[in-house]
This record gives structure tokens, sequence and C-alpha cells, in this order.
């Protein structure tokens, strides 16, 4: 189902020359409705529609000619590949668009290391693609979607913002898609890039950029999906002590075409991972060594099998792998693509 919707402004002449933001929601707790203005958990999340959520910021329309799309209605946890494609290539198209300035996505906090990061390596646009979220429903008291909402906006009709690489906005923070992840299951303050840090920052209304990401991204990235009807299939396979080697056997009969590994430490794999990835590499599937940890660099080791992720977070590994494995099945230039992206 798509929604159009433009929020009216009192002044047309005036509203012309405001930027034109398209907001695209696709459900999260931004959109969750919860009994009461307390709850805080145990609410539906991707609730409410894109109607709701702009009526909530009339504000906006001080700073942009806001339109709104229903892309889905889901908690995150359900997003997929097919969501991902049609996500990507609406945002493609709408930015291809001389009347559009910029793009902003609601979007569920629990997999937003994921989409923002599927979306900066398939939007082929300098303009401004903006993902925000709430980790407070939308009915609670002081819920934190409506001024996240409204600093996306903000950021995305700024035009210091373009070329910058998709980004996520929440809590005054700006973060880049390659490094943001969400680091606590329940605190406002939860997405974060460890060792990076933020683009920047919103103070007072006024945004203040602090720096650029070096990993290629939108313009720059080889990867396009148009067209595309579904993705590679990549499983993650989590490393710990006396993990079983029978998951590859499972990953292996689903005809997986990659595999990443969320090891330990640096990649580390115990010898039971070794066996099964040994397995999985014979049978041509990719596997990719990454980082349960949280933060840091796998680097390359000789002695270990697979290839590596770089900083790249598991989750992030699989949307690259996949999205890799739509161009080759060269090692060598799966690796380049960790090294790069
Ligand atoms: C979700 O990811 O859709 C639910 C949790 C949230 O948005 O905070």
């Amino acid at each position: 189902m798509v929604v159009l919707l433009v929020v009216a402004t009192p002044f047309s002449w005036a509203a012309d020359q405001l930027p034109h933001i398209v907001i695209l929601a696709t459900g999260g707790t931004i959109a969750g409705s919860a009994a009461s203005n307390t709850q805080t958990t145990g609410y539906k999340a991707g609730a409410l529609g894109i109607e709701t959520l702009l009526s909530a910021v009339p504000e906006l329309k001080a700073i942009a000619r806001v339109d709104g799309e229903q892309i889905s209605n889901i908690g995150s946890e359900n997003m997929t590949s097919d969501v991902l494609l049609k996500l990507s290539n609406r945002v493609n198209e709408l930015l291809a668009r001389s009347d559009v300035d910029g793009v902003v996505i609601t979007h569920g906090t629990d997999t937003l290391d994921e989409s923002p990061y599927f979306l900066n390596l398939t939007v082929k646009s300098e303009k401004p693609v903006v993902f925000t979220a709430a980790m407070r429903p939308a009915t609670s008291m002081s819920a934190d979607g409506p001024m996240n909402l409204y600093n996306a906006v903000l950021v995305a009709a700024d035009k210091s913002s373009w070329g910058r690489g998709v980004m996520v906005e929440l809590n005054d923070r700006i973060g880049s898609a390659r490094f943001t992840t969400k680091s606590n299951a329940s605190s406002l303050d939860t997405f974060k890039a460890v060792e990076e840090g933020y683009l920047g920052t919103i103070v007072g209304g006024k945004i203040y950029f602090e720096t650029r990401v070096d990993k290629i991204h939108t313009t720059r990235s080889v990867f396009d999906v148009t067209g595309l009807k579904s993705l590679p299939a990549v499983d993650i396979i989590f490393g710990y002590q006396d993990d079983p080697e029978y998951m590859y056997d499972a990953a292996i009969q689903h005809k997986v075409k990659g595999i990443v590994y969320a090891g330990m430490g640096a990649g580390s794999v115990s010898k039971r991972s070794d066996a099964g990835i040994r397995k999985a590499q014979a049978k041509d599937i990719v596997v990719v060594r990454s980082s349960r940890t949280g933060s840091g660099v796998v680097p390359p080791d000789s002695n270990q099998p697979g290839l590596v992720s770089n900083s790249l977070n598991p989750a992030k590994s699989r949307i690259l792998l996949m999205l890799a494995l739509t161009k080759t099945d060269n090692p060598e230039i799966i690796q380049q693509y960790f090294n790069t992206y």
C-alpha cells in the first residue's frame, strides 16, 4: 500500500522555496503503539501509519515540503531482502527526480545497522538519505520519535549533508551507515560507532558536521540492485565455546551462497568451525570471518580459513557479502570489496 500525503503549508509561495523531502515509513517503534503512555515495553511496533507520524510533527512544514509514503509497517526484525530491494529501488527513483531533494526513512532500531548499510551501497545519488527511528513508542510520555523525525528531515534538507553516504539520525547524533550500530538494548542513547564516532551532531536546530567517511558508498559503489528480484542467500554462524560443526552442514544443505562467521575476538575459529568452514568452501560457499566483539578489525591470517570482514560487524558483513555475490564469486575480488566498502 502506498499512501501519499502532503503536509499543508499556509504560505505556498514560501513553501515552494523549501527543500522537498520524501519520508518513507517502514514501521518500528517510531510507529509503535502501547496501551498507556508509561508503557515502553511489550507494545506493538509498526502499528501507526505515516499520516500519524507526520501529524505529530507539524513543525516539519517550517523546514521542508514533506510527502509521506508507507513502504511497509513491520518490526525491523521482520525486515527482509524483498523489502530492502523495494526500499532501495524506490529511493533511487525518488532521488533521480529533480523535484526531490532528499529522503528520510523511518525504521525499527533492531536492525538499523543493516538496512542503512544496504542503501549506503545501492543508492546512486549524492542527495541525502537519512534513517531515523525511536526507542520509545509513539504513544509514550517523552517519545523520542517526533524530535528524531524532525532532526532527520533537518539533515536531509541541508545542502551540507550531500555526498556523505547514507546516515542514521537519533538522539541528536548523525552517524554513518557504514559504522553505526545499536549498542544498548534499551537505552535511548544506543546508536554508536565505538571506534569511528559520529559524523556530526544537531544542537539547537543547527547541524554540526565534523567528519566524512573514506569507505566507498552510494555513487562510487559498484552495486546496482535495479531489476533484482532476490539476493543470494547468506547465513551468519555464531562462534562460541563448543560451537558445533553441524551449523555448517545445515547451511550447506540449504544451498546458501555465503556464510559470515561471527568469530570470537579477531575472528578466531574453533577446530569445529574450522572443519565446517573448510567443508563449506569445498562446496564453493564464500566464507567471511567477522568479529562478535562489536568493534575492531579482523585482519587477514593465513592460518585461518575464509576471507575477513575488515571492521564490519557480522550483520553488516552479511549485507556486503550478499551484494558482492550479485557480482562475483571470486574470493580475491570479494576480499577487495571488504577492504574498501
Ligand atoms: C523494531 O526494530 O522494529 C522494534 C524495536 C525498535 O524500533 O526500537
